[in-house]
């Protein structure tokens, strides 16, 4: 039987062997998946740690922060600040960038997370995550801005996400297709368990929160009643629906096995373009998709290609199976 894959390995062949990678960013992935193991212990702990519940507090986008967001924040700011190759971080949680501090030496990255991803989920026990992007520093620019974050997700040097379910699994894109690593509790690694993932172009699901129905666009509307409509309309088949409530959950779900997953914009509140982060929530698993075979857009263009106007920007959107996200897609432009 083949020798298990610890990620090190996985990292090491994409730096040496594949050139895939530079020594620092296989550095800056190790420890992003170091601090996912910390969380995933704090996760698995639950009530016994102490660790559910609500922090009473609210961050920047006006939402109640949950305990385990911020430890899951401060973890990764902790794990990370201190090794050189990093220049910033950003954080779904915090106001503003964190710069390195000084006593430390700067590296070239820029890392972005949503440190915890499907909070509501977090005191029922159902699979939540960690978000991660990679951007590289614009060069020449002195010290590091905001600006300098703000760029395309099609810029992205790596991305990933880890999920906290009944197997804590690491998945992970550098630009050269996706893989997967389960946690190995005994030995304390990510052992790779998949390569090559593959998302089908086909899917007889989708995943949308259909309490939102009445608040739709009309081409979203279309879509899922014409899915609703099953064998006898005009989509020929019956469709099943999954909503986790928690991305990386339903993500994960769609690289495993396809799907359709959107959060679309919705007529709430028409001035906002959608409820999930560009940054740290759709350009990481629209990359990861993409790189998966299959499509993210936000209804009019590719995810990967909008321009980020702000660090917390959020955007509208539908990614998974090629064929589906076409479908929706292209509905947008006809209706
Ligand atoms: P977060 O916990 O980081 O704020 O993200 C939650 C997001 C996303 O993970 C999920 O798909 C969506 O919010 C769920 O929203 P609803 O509760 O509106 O279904
Ligand atoms: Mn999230
Ligand atoms: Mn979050």
């Amino acid at each position: 039987m083949a020798k298990p894959i610890s990620l090190t390995r996985y990292l090491v062949e994409q730096q040496r062997v594949d050139g895939h990678i530079p020594g620092d960013l296989r550095l800056l992935l190790e420890v992003v998946a170091r601090a996912c193991k910390r969380i995933s212990q704090a996760v698995n702990k639950g009530a016994l740690g102490g660790v559910l519940g609500s922090a009473d507090s609210e961050n920047v986008q006006g939402e109640v922060q949950k305990k385990l967001d911020i430890i899951a924040n401060e973890v990764l700011i902790e794990a990370n600040e201190w090794g050189g190759h990093l220049a910033a971080m950003a954080s779904e949680e915090m106001d503003s960038i964190y710069l390195v501090p000084n006593r430390y030496p700067q590296g070239e990255y820029l890392l972005l997370f949503d440190p915890l991803d499907g909070s509501s989920n977090i005191d029922v026990n159902v699979s939540i995550g960690t978000i991660f992007s990679v951007l590289k520093k614009p060069e020449g620019s002195p010290g590091v801005t905001e600006q300098d974050f703000l760029q395309a997700g099609a810029q992205q040097v790596a991305a990933g996400y880890c999920v906290y379910g009944p197997q804590t699994t690491l998945v992970l894109t550098v630009g050269d297709g996706v893989a997967m690593f389960t946690l190995d509790r005994e030995q304390g690694s990510f052992v790779l368990t998949q390569e090559n993932v593959r998302i089908p172009e086909d899917t007889k699901e989708f995943a949308i929160n259909m309490s939102n129905m009445r608040h739709w666009d009309e081409p979203v509307k279309r879509y899922i009643d014409e899915c609703l409509q099953g064998k006898e309309g005009p989509r020929g088949k019956d469709f099943n629906m999954r909503w986790i409530a928690s991305m990386v959950a339903d993500v994960h779900r769609i690289l495993t096995r396809g799907g359709v997953f959107m959060y679309p914009w919705d007529k709430r509140e028409p001035n906002k373009p959608g409820k999930l982060r560009l940054m740290y929530e759709a350009n990481p698993m629209s990359w990861l998709v993409e790189q998966a075979g299959g499509a993210a857009t936000n209804g009019k263009q590719r995810i990967l290609d909008i321009q980020p106007q702000q660090l917390h920007e959020r955007v509208s959107v539908i990614l998974g199976s090629k064929n589906e996200v076409e479908r929706v897609t292209s509905y947008h432009s006809t209706l």
